[in-house]
């Protein structure tokens, strides 16, 4: 049982049990997910007691209040669990027993989500039914952790050990049809859950006893070849789909031993496995990941009662590669979008390039013809401002061109609704000499979308001197509509993202001219987990923006730095990336990239010219190099102000710029190495290799307070 330090009364308000007809409905109510925060497991068994001890209860139902079922155990707990505070484990193994002992039959009734002990107390119930859209799933994995509830040894028992892998190792939910068909549900109840609860509930215990336990249900624990065979697939999909994790892992060894003991001896393997987990680096980082993700909408000024417009139509002016990938994003989530060209091709072109993207996602099976014909529907193409005056939000994403930019905000400004937000999809400048054009700056807001912008997760929300707090919960609020994380940021140059990313990209460069080779930085920096390496990367946003970019944004204006050599090369050569088929490497038609001796003579006779001394690099020193710059300019930032937390650095960088979420992002992986050796570093860096070294004063304080960027971030949110 976890360890309570709520009083009896206080957990009476987490459980309530209300009496119909017979059925003790035993309510869980603690919001906003009914996580199984200490004092709830406890409230559970006493309401499980008293009514399996009442004689005129014949049946128990137990169910979520509010918005969903169970959303599993307090994640707030196992966070001071993997840094070694707070009580201990929770310890659910005591009171799942009593449920499944229990002499009345016990229904358990899903809406929302059951997920991770949400799930693995459900399993415990003698029967679990759910609406239709409800959903379960054991997501710990995406913690770091594994089921620890006897989610390994129960799940195997109802679904078999294929499907328990399968769902331990992706952490993705089922639905509700889904997990009935896989055996996890017993029932769909349309209408009303409770009404169909208390009627599924009366009929079971009108046919009598004994009810099923789940714990010694064996039948499914049987495979289709060997177990080992089972566990050996569940591995490799392990290594193919969650790299580096190990959580997975032990949850394949979790479930192998539910397959191969008894339940009594599988559950302590599990709990031991579960322990090592929440001990580990990567259980810490994903944690760090996951309240970090959920921070990022606590903005300074934003509170609960700012007013947010509500969002139905959005307007774009571009039908490029941007504005079409964000007039997708808005029609998938159910927004009508008037999509704005200048010229008849361009538009066409535009439209073109949406249907071909929605093809594809019908080839993949991801959507039907219907979906995307409504969706289509969605997207209205036009050469002129008809109809943007009804638009909640416009969002400009024209050439990046400063005077094409204030011209298209001066029209707009003339013809908007005056509370519209005004928006540029602008990468590179400034959002305040925008505004400045228009009638009302404080309407006005950078969303910085990621390509391809109906796919990638970020979006920084650039908020200029003048811009008002409900423009910035406006962007919040179609940020959250569009299934995006949206993360506030200064108007600085390059933002949070790109700011960070050039130092990091130039030094990948200066390694190269020093001796290592383009696939052996990459190599370097996929090893240690991201997702893509930086050469990689540059051909595939092409090196005419980079090299365009660098130039808009004034980098190398100062004669003594030392200028990257090479992409200036390749630009001039005409090898632009991925989409000319050359740049850093050469591409064949499945888009691999492959090392091109061409390149490499390119880069050993420019280095020779420049007299540039050549010698090898040892994997930790080209990540040293690469990510120590990348940290460096994160603690500027935080410093300037321009982003409000470390933490929403991580947010940045692990959705926007493929960091592994399991290293918890750029600024929380340097505490884990500690301030006072990047610090150390980084002073070895600028004696060795110049100015651009220099260590940002926050880095330099934290270290010597011996403090990371966490700390930082609680002191100042204190
Ligand atoms: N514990 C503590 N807090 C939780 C929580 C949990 N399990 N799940 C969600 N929250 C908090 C969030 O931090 C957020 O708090 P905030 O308002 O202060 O920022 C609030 O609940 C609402 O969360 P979301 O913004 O994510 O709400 P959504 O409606 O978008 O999503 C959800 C709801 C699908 C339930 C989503 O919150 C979610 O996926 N939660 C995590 C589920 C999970 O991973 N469960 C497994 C936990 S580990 C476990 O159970 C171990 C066991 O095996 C022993
Ligand atoms: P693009 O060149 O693909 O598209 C720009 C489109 O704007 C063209 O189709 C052009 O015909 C149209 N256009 C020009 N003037 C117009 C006007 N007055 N009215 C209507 N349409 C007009 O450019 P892309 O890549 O889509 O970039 C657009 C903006 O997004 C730029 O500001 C860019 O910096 C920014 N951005 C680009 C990213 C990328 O990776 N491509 C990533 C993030 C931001």
């Amino acid at each position: 049982m976890s360890l309570s330090c709520r009083s009896e009364a206080e957990n009476d308000r987490l459980v309530i049990t209300v009496h119909q007809d017979g059925v003790a409905v035993i309510l869980v109510n603690n919001p906003p997910v009914n996580a199984l925060s200490a004092g709830v497991p406890e409230g559970i068994a006493g309401a499980i007691e008293t009514a399996d001890a009442d004689p005129s209860v014949r049946a128990i139902v137990l169910m979520g209040g509010g918005r969903t079922f169970i959303a599993g155990a307090d994640i707030k707990q196992l966070e001071e669990l993997a840094w070694g505070q707070g009580p201990g484990a929770p310890n659910l193994h005591e009171l799942l027993l009593r449920i499944e002992d229990c002499a009345k039959p016990v229904v358990m009734a899903i809406h929302g989500a059951a997920l991770g002990g949400g799930l693995e107390l459900a399993m415990a119930g003698h029967y679990r039914i759910a609406v239709r859209d409800a959903q379960v799933g054991q997501p710990e994995v995406n913690l770091g952790i594994i089921p620890g509830a006897e989610g390994t040894q129960r799940l195997p028992r109802l679904a078999g050990i294929e499907k328990a892998i399968e769902m331990c190792v992706s952490g993705k939910p089922l639905k509700a049809a889904e997990a009935l068909a896989a055996g996890i549900l017993d029932s769909v109840v349309e209408g009303d859950l409770r009404t169909g609860a208390l009627a599924f509930a009366r009929r079971i215990a009108e046919g009598g006893g004994p009810h099923r336990k789940t714990r010694e249900r064996a039948a499914q624990l049987k495979v289709q070849a060997t177990l080992e065979e089972a566990l050996a697939a569940g591995r490799e999909l392990s290594l193919k789909t969650k790299k580096n994790l190990v959580a997975p892992l032990r949850a394949i060894q979790a479930i192998g031993a539910a397959g191969s003991m008894s339940f009594e001896h599988g559950y302590i393997r599990e709990r031991q496995l579960f322990q090592e987990c929440v001990a580990s680096d990567q259980c810490r980082a994903l944690i760090h990941a996951f309240f970090a993700e959920r921070g990022v909408t606590k903005v300074p000024g934003i509170g609960k009662d700012t007013p947010v417009l509500p969002l139905t139509r959005v307007a774009i002016v571009g039908a490029g590669t941007m504005g079409g990938g964000i007039a997708m994003a808005c029609a998938n989530s159910g927004l009508t979008v008037l999509l704005k060209e200048s010229r008849q091709e361009a538009l066409d072109a535009g439209m073109a390039a949406i249907r071909r993207n929605y093809d594809a996602s019908v080839k993949r099976g991801r959507f039907t013809e219907e979906l995307v014909a409504e969706r289509m529907a969605r997207i209205r193409p036009q050469l002129d401002y008809a109809g943007f005056e009804t638009a909640e939000v416009v969002i400009e994403a024209v050439f990046e061109n400063m005077e094409l930019k204030k011209h298209v905000f001066r029209e707009l400004t003339a013809l908007v609704d005056p509370d519209c937000v005004l928006a540029s999809n602008t990468s590179t400048l400034n959002i305040d000499e925008l505004a400045s054009v228009t009638r009302r700056p404080e309407n006005v807001v950078g969303l910085h979308f990621f390509t391809p912008a109906n796919v990638m997760r970020l979006l920084e929300i650039v908020r200029g001197r003048a811009a008002a707090m409900e423009t910035v919960s406006a962007a919040l609020a179609l940020a959250k509509r569009l299934s995006k994380v949206g993360v506030v940021v200064g108007n600085c140059p390059g933002f949070v993202g790109n700011r960070m990313m050039f130092p990091y990209m130039f030094e990948t460069q200066f390694l190269v001219e020093e001796g290592a080779t383009p696939e052996q930085v990459d190599g370097a920096l996929t090893r240690f987990g991201m997702a893509m390496g930086m050469f990689e990367v540059d051909d595939l946003a092409g090196i005419d923006v980079a090299c365009r970019v660098r130039q808009e944004l004034g980098l190398f204006s100062e004669p003594s730095m030392r200028k990257p050599l090479i992409q200036d090369r390749l630009y001039e050569m005409g090898r632009l990336g991925q989409k000319t088929g050359k740049g850093w490497y050469s591409y064949g038609t499945d888009r691999k990239p492959v090392p091109d001796p061409e390149v490499l003579n390119l880069i050993r006779t420019v280095a020779r010219e420049a007299g540039i001394e050549q010698r090898e690099f040892s994997d930790e020193e080209i990540v040293e190099r690469s990510l120590y710059g990348l940290i460096n300019e994160g603690a500027r930032i935080l410093e300037e102000g321009y982003a409000f937390r470390a933490a929403d650095i991580d947010v940045i960088y692990v959705n926007g710029y493929g960091f592994a979420a399991w290293r918890g992002g750029p600024m929380f992986y340097a505490g884990a190495v500690g301030l006072k050796k990047i610090y150390k570093r980084i002073c070895e860096f600028q004696r060795e290799l110049g100015e651009r070294w220099k260590p940002a004063p926050l880095l330099r304080r934290l270290a010597e307070e011996g403090k990371s960027f966490r700390d930082y971030d609680a002191e100042h949110s204190a």
